[in-house]
């Protein structure tokens, strides 16, 4: 018998989005860019390659501690029907997570990048071929309706990466409200955050010596220059990432290397030498800040998992 192909849902998340968001971010003060940009073709290689690097910890470090709970998660995840994983990637951790819950019947990857989405769905096709796949390509401005209209049974939602970390404070607390309105109760859910630490770590994963997080952020410009004819240049800016000790996150900017003047929509728009282009913020938490957040949008049971060096933390709790 033939495995019926996975179904892929494009709410096509960046068409027209970029070039008004683009604008939109060129007249702001400070100048900045949605990191959800990032992630054209080029952006989510070069993303996969960054998981891959020395410095770069946070993704090595979940899936050890996923490969590590995977009987508890077993044990947890009893009554679940569904997975829904927010912002899935190349879907390594989907796999492993079907690897874990050999009983689920259906998993969604849920990724704003169509590449991203088929390569997980491609993937993950190999191993528990019992378990129905998705794909829907979206951001997750819109998931909570997504998933009260498609997934009404019992299921668990899954996002992981340090993801969260590119949220405001508020829109995390608007996030988790969102999702804890549309679960059910017994449904769960589940949170990888990169943990606060040492400030030579976190930085050098940002920094890394090979110059991949450096080409991940400067493609954006690339991104610009070829999807909306602006006479752009990747070549002339540098890449600029540090942590901000106030405020708990990395910061990633586009240091402008010289005087930079294009017109976009009728709007001139004028860089100058040294202006920066706030592209990312990557926060950086404790486990009590992400469970006060939990509790308040009415979420119960919370349990945490940490790799022993607690560099990263998996968070998981029950509507
Ligand atoms: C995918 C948002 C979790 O913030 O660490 C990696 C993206 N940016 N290197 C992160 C990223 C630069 C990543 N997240």
């Amino acid at each position: 018998m033939n495995d019926p192909e996975p179904e892929i849902i494009d709410l096509k998340p960046d068409l027209g989005d970029f070039r008004a968001e683009f604008l939109r971010g060129m007249t702001s003060v400070p100048k900045e860019i949605n990191p959800k940009f990032f992630y054209d073709e080029t952006g989510t290689r070069l993303f996969d390659e960054i998981t891959r690097l020395e410095e770069y910890y946070p993704t090595r470090t979940e899936v050890s501690i996923l490969r590590e709970h995977c009987n508890d998660l077993s044990h947890i995840a009893g009554l679940i029907e569904t997975v829904v994983e927010l912002g899935s990637g190349n879907g390594e951790k989907g796999k492993l997570l079907m690897n874990c819950m050999p009983d689920l019947k259906r998993y969604v990857f849920v990724d704003i990048s169509m590449a991203a989405l088929k390569k997980a769905l491609d993937s993950a096709s190999d191993n528990n071929k019992h378990i129905e796949r998705r794909g829907i390509c979206s951001d997750f401005s819109g998931i909570d309706r997504i998933l009260d209209h498609m997934f009404p049974e019992a299921k668990m939602v899954v996002f992981l990466g340090s993801t969260l970390g590119n949220m405001e404070q508020e829109e995390v607390i608007k996030f988790l409200n969102g999702l804890s309105g549309v679960l059910n109760r017994g449904d769960l859910i589940m949170i990888g955050v990169d943990l606060k630490k040492d400030k030579y770590t976190m930085e050098a994963a940002y920094n890394d010596r090979k110059g991949v997080t450096a080409k991940f952020n400067l493609n954006i410009i690339a991104r610009a220059e070829r999807e909306l004819s602006i006479p752009l240049s990747p070549r002339d800016f540098s890449h600029l990432a540090f942590y901000n000790e106030q405020k708990g996150r990395i910061e990633m900017h586009l240091v402008a290397l010289k005087d930079i003047s294009f017109e976009l929509d009728g709007v001139t728009i004028e860089i100058k030498r040294g202006e920066r282009i706030h592209t990312e913020n990557s926060y950086k938490y404790n486990v009590e800040e992400i469970s006060e957040n939990l509790k308040k949008a009415g979420f119960q049971n919370i349990g945490v998992w940490k790799d022993s060096m607690e560099k990263f933390a998996i968070i998981n709790a029950q509507r």
